[in-house]
């Protein structure tokens, strides 16, 4: 693999500065977007007067604290555009999260917020390794997710030459990355190893392709893939975070040099972790909710907005910026199996320390009387025989009890026997009556 990391010169200034300038930047910021927020979106004048407290009030970071937090409900409620703090006529983007059940999560951007967005991404490939001039496929979905149209504002931004294949038609993505050769793509780690599945198919090593990174993400993926990944491709593989709400990819992202947690681009999104119980704030360094405060935000300014999603804060390496660990998962995501709680990225690192079995896998929820129980679907790999793979899977069985403490049944399945995602995978099929 190649040597991507940064020349003197290449990062932004902020990306370096001192923690002081970093957060007086943001002492200053948080000012503004907590004003902005309660002048002129009337959900926030409620909540806050509801709390007592008054814009004047926040004078520090640590003010906030005393602010109260906004949940996707309050964003439903508000539907489809009244959590906008300008004109609509100002807003000159929508995007929407599909939601399972109910109305859509709807989200805006001012000119300003899409050119905020699209630095935040140039920055987040430049420290995945992207330079201008590379070529880069984009393989996330176009469209109200925020995936492939975020992506492909930042690499433009970046100076890249970006192929805006989105999600879909593998085959046809197999054969853009052998006529193009592109340096970087950008996809959710599932589909990467469709993508991956199909060059085989074809008979192409996907080792000689000319991908030098992955950007993967939108959907939690372990180090264990990447080592999977790695490994397959013969090319780096870097985590990007983001969720809609708060501007969508961008929000965090790995350097290629330390790949060591994704550094949160603070100077836009100020982060907190709280006991998703007690909503009590946790110092950085335990594990709890992430949560995220807007800081230059204009159409759609988000005050202590809850992702659910749990993870740590650590200090800088490669950056000033605190990083987040890798996400464990959303707290929508935990099972919880005769009171032991778990979360598919565990199962995802045991199926990937099975050499017979593929990184391809569900977790089937279903119940027994009144007992719920789970069966962890996976496939062979092509190259393990059905014995070997049989036994791999009695083996993954002890070892998801002797690690996580769970008895689950383990069904191996044949190549191909599991459904592809050509975006964000669904790991829990839930097949549970309902109550
Ligand atoms: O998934 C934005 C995105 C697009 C991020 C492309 C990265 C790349 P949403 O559809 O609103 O936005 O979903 C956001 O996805 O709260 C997490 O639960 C999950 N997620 C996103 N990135 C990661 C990641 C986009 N790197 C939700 N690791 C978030 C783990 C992730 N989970």
């Amino acid at each position: 693999m190649q040597d991507l990391s940064p020349q003197p010169g290449d990062l932004e200034p902020i990306e370096t500065a001192s923690v002081d300038e970093l957060r007086s930047l943001q002492t200053e910021r948080l000012r503004w977007s907590v004003r902005h927020a309660y002048e002129n979106v009337p959900h926030y004048r409620a909540s806050f007067d509801r709390a007592g407290v008054h814009p004047g009030d926040i004078k520090d970071l640590s003010d906030l604290a005393m602010l109260p937090f906004t949940v996707k409900a309050d964003l439903r409620e508000n539907y489809p555009f009244k959590m906008f703090a300008v004109p609509r006529e100002e807003v000159v983007r929508i995007h929407a999260s599909s939601g399972t059940t109910g109305k859509p999560t709807v989200v805006g951007y001012t000119r300003d917020d899409i050119d905020a967005w699209a630095t935040v991404v140039a920055r987040s490939i430049r420290a995945a390794g992207g330079r201008a001039g590379h070529l880069l496929h984009n393989a996330y979905g176009y469209g109200l997710f925020t995936g492939g149209l975020g992506a492909h504002y930042g690499a433009e931004k970046l100076g890249c030459t970006v192929i805006p294949v989105s999600g879909g038609m593998t085959e046809r993505q197999v054969q853009l990355i052998q006529d193009f050769r592109p340096d970087i793509i950008m996809v959710t780690p599932s589909y990467m190893l469709s993508v991956i599945d199909e060059m085989e198919r074809q008979g192409i090593d996907p080792r000689s392709t000319s991908l030098k990174v992955g950007i993967f993400g939108a959907e939690p993926w372990t180090n264990d893939m990447r080592r999977e990944m790695e490994e397959r491709l013969d090319m780096h593989a870097v985590d990007i975070y983001g969720l809609s709400e708060v501007m969508g990819p961008g929000v965090a992202s790995e350097c290629v040099e330390t790949k060591d947690g994704l550094h949160i681009w603070e100077d836009h999104f100020y982060p907190e972790i709280i006991d998703p119980v007690t909503g009590e704030v946790l110092p950085d360094g335990e594990v709890g909710e992430l949560v995220f405060t807007s800081l230059t935000k204009q159409a759609m300014p988000v005050i202590r907005y809850r992702t659910r999603d749990l993870t740590r804060l650590l200090p800088g390496t490669a950056r000033t910026m605190r990083r987040m660990e890798k996400v464990t998962g959303r707290t929508d995501d935990m099972i919880i199996l005769r009171g032991v709680n778990l979360f598919p990225t565990q199962i995802e690192e045991l199926v990937l320390a099975t050499r017979e079995l593929s990184p391809h896998f569900q977790c089937v929820l279903g119940r027994d009387g009144i007992l719920d129980n789970m069966t962890v679907r996976v496939e062979r790999r092509e190259s393990a025989s059905a014995e070997d793979a049989r036994q791999a899977g009695a083996l993954l069985q002890r070892q998801i009890k002797n690690s996580i403490g769970v008895t689950v049944a383990v069904d191996v399945v044949e190549p191909a026997g599991i459904e592809r995602s050509v975006g964000k995978m669904r790991r829990i099929v839930d097949q549970r009556p309902p109550r």
